[in-house]
């Protein structure tokens, strides 16, 4: 059930330029917080700008309730948010979204996370790790812009590292490693978040090989919480094609079921 909180920061760190994880203290969202799970964080106490900002929830650590998001600055709101200082209060909605990643006991799983999108990946890693062989792919533009490599290197079993332009690691697409790979062995399941084509390509490719893969999915939000109708994607629901709401009934999706 999500709740409206302020929440201290408790920890800021700016990862590489224009991208920050923030560390809040809040008792009510890391005991809810699922693997997927969002927040929609207000980022003024003025009514401009009068939105919150959707921001996915990267790790949670329970024993001390600590939640962690970790954000690019974009536009207004989130060069607002980059302002703010350790000790300064948020008022943060959370954990939001039904639709999560699902951990069970997988024998294997393949997660694949381009860009920013590999951040909400980290929370469902380290969860499945206990009880399945995680392979994790990361896709990023160049070499300026990876992080946490070490971080996923520690919640799964292999790590693959692309760059677009082979400035670092492996050159090319996360998703042509992970396909060279399921030729050899395919998984149980394949997660993903990350930038609207590499989605579409891991969507078209899990139902060609018919694996099974959830996905993440990012909408502009209003409300979020299925009450503004700004989020809405077409699924298929028992053969029929239908509206439902990135921010309720998502944000994570069966590949299966949604037309992006
Ligand atoms: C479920 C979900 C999870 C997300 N998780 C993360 C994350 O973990 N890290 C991260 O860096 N970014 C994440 N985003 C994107 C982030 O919400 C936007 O970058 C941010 O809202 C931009 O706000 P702004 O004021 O800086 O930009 P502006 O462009 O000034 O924003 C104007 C308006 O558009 C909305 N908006 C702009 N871009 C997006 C977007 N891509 N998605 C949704 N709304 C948008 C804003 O909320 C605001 O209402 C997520 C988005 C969604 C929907
Ligand atoms: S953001 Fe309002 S319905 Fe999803």
């Amino acid at each position: 059930m999500p709740v409206q909180t302020v929440a201290k920061i408790v920890g800021k760190e700016k990862l590489i330029e224009g991208i920050y994880k923030f560390s809040m203290k809040t008792k009510e969202i890391a005991k809810e917080a699922k693997p997927g799970s969002f927040l929609e964080i207000q980022v003024s106490e003025s009514y401009e700008p009068f939105l919150r900002r959707p921001i996915s929830i990267y790790n949670v650590d329970k024993e001390n309730d600590v939640v962690e998001f970790i954000f690019q600055v974009k536009g207004k709101g989130t060069k607002m948010l980059m302002d703010k200082k350790v000790g300064d209060d948020l008022n943060i909605l959370g954990p939001l979204g039904e639709g999560t990643f699902e951990v069970k006991h997988y024998k294997k799983a393949y997660i694949i996370g381009g860009g920013i999108g590999t951040y909400p990946l980290y929370e469902l890693a380290k969860e499945l790790k206990e009880n399945t062989d995680v392979t994790m792919y990361m896709g990023f533009r160049n070499k300026e812009l990876v992080t946490l490599e070490s971080e996923f290197e520690e919640v799964s079993k292999k790590l693959v590292v692309t760059t677009d332009d082979g400035s670092y690691k492996e050159k090319g697409y996360a998703i042509d490693f992970l396909k060279e790979d399921c030729n050899k062995e395919k998984p149980d399941i394949i997660f993903a978040c990350g930038p609207l084509p590499m989605l579409q390509a891991v969507q078209e490719f899990a139902k060609k090989e018919k694996i099974e893969c959830q996905m993440s999915l990012e909408e502009r939000m209003g409300c979020g919480i299925g009450a503004c109708v700004g989020c809405a994607v077409k699924v298929i629901r028992n053969g029929e094609e239908k509206y439902e709401y990135v921010c309720k009934n998502g944000p994570v999706f069966n590949a299966k079921d949604v037309i992006i």
